[in-house]
């Protein structure tokens, strides 16, 4: 990996994802890998413990991840694919970073305050120490370019410090990361436009980047409609008319937009056909994947190797910097 820009981002396996995670996260690691970066690409299954979960859905939601990373572009040639807790590494150095992060950084977090007010029968350390596991995450790759969505700006922020205060403690050791975040719409709820599209709000609320063209057709039909002008139900079809419509609907329904007079059934059935269309060669590539569990298993092994070699020689400094026995 010569190349000086080193993309890191991850998302968590938590379930399926959504045209929103799509455009918001997944889209845009596909287009930075053809630029000139080395890509570093996980899925944060550490991160994703730190909320109630099921243990028998776990494995296969990261599964469905790495699929889903693969179908919609990732390429293993191109890109270092790996499961976060397959280089366990990287929670040593979580390890070494919470000597050096003061706990009121961690208490600021905007995300830990959500999630603490969401989450009150499971306030764990583990919610307040998770931005100190993507700073891990970050700096044991070495990475200093690192796309997000607007809620993990602070989290790089933070990651930021924790290099600097890291560095006056043991010397110069990390170069201080930046965001780039992802400019994409954010994309609302079918059942709601004034609330983001979430998978906390339920399969109802989302239309997942793999589902069949018959249920997009049913969760679009029941999407939110209006008799007269609403600008959040205008906004939202609009935006999605933009990023998954076809030309020739496009053209069509900006007329009707204009005079903001839309004929809801007519869009939301065009528009269930033009995204159904858009994901078809994802859902193809996929099926087939999925038929294949041996070379899915193949690059995940690979690329954790490739993670852990790296890793293993950021840490190797780090042991020497802090001043263990080796
Ligand atoms: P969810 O709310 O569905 O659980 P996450 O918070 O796990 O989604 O976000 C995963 C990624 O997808 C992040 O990069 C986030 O910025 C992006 N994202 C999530 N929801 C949306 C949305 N409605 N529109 C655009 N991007 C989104
Ligand atoms: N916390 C991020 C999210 O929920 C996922 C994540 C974990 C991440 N580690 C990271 C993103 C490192 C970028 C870099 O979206």
């Amino acid at each position: 990996m010569n190349k000086k820009n080193i993309i890191v981002s991850g998302i968590q396996p938590s379930g399926e994802l959504h045209i929103g995670n799509y455009l918001g996260a997944l889209k845009n690691f596909v287009k930075l890998q053809t630029e000139d970066y080395a890509c570093i690409f996980f899925i944060a299954d550490l991160h994703s413990m730190t909320i109630n979960y099921d243990t028998k859905e776990k494995a296969k939601q990261t599964m469905d991840l790495v699929l889903d990373y693969l179908a919609a572009g990732l390429d293993p040639e191109k890109s270092t694919i790996y499961i976060q807790s397959q280089v366990p590494v990287c929670t040593e150095l979580t390890w070494v970073f919470n000597t050096v992060t003061p706990v009121a950084e961690l208490e600021r977090m905007t995300q830990f305050k959500d999630k603490t007010q969401k989450h009150t029968q499971n306030i764990n350390v583990g919610l307040l120490d998770y931005p100190v596991l993507m700073a891990a995450d970050i700096l044991i790759n070495r990475g200093n370019v690192i796309p997000v969505g607007q809620d993990q700006f602070q989290h790089v922020e933070l990651t930021r410090k924790i290099a600097r205060y890291f560095n006056n403690r043991f010397g110069q050791t990390f170069e201080e990361p930046k965001e780039v975040i992802t400019n994409t719409p954010k994309i609302m709820s079918l059942a709601d436009p004034t609330k983001k599209m979430s998978k906390s709000h339920g399969p109802k609320s989302y239309i997942a980047i793999n589902d069949s063209p018959e249920t997009i057709a049913n969760k679009m039909k029941k999407a939110v409609s209006t008799t007269e002008y609403d600008k959040a139900v205008y906004d939202f079809y609009s935006t999605l008319l933009e990023e998954f419509g076809s030309t020739e609907n496009q053209k069509y329904f900006a007329a009707q937009f204009k005079e903001k007079d839309i004929k809801f059934s007519e869009l939301k059935k065009a528009l269930a056909e033009d995204i159904a269309e858009y994901f078809k060669p994802f859902r193809e590539k996929r099926a087939k994947l999925e038929k294949d569990p041996q070379y899915v298993r193949e690059i995940l092994k690979t690329g954790a190797a490739k993670a852990e070699k790296r890793a293993q020689e950021t840490m190797k400094e780090v042991r020497k910097k802090i001043g263990l026995l080796n």
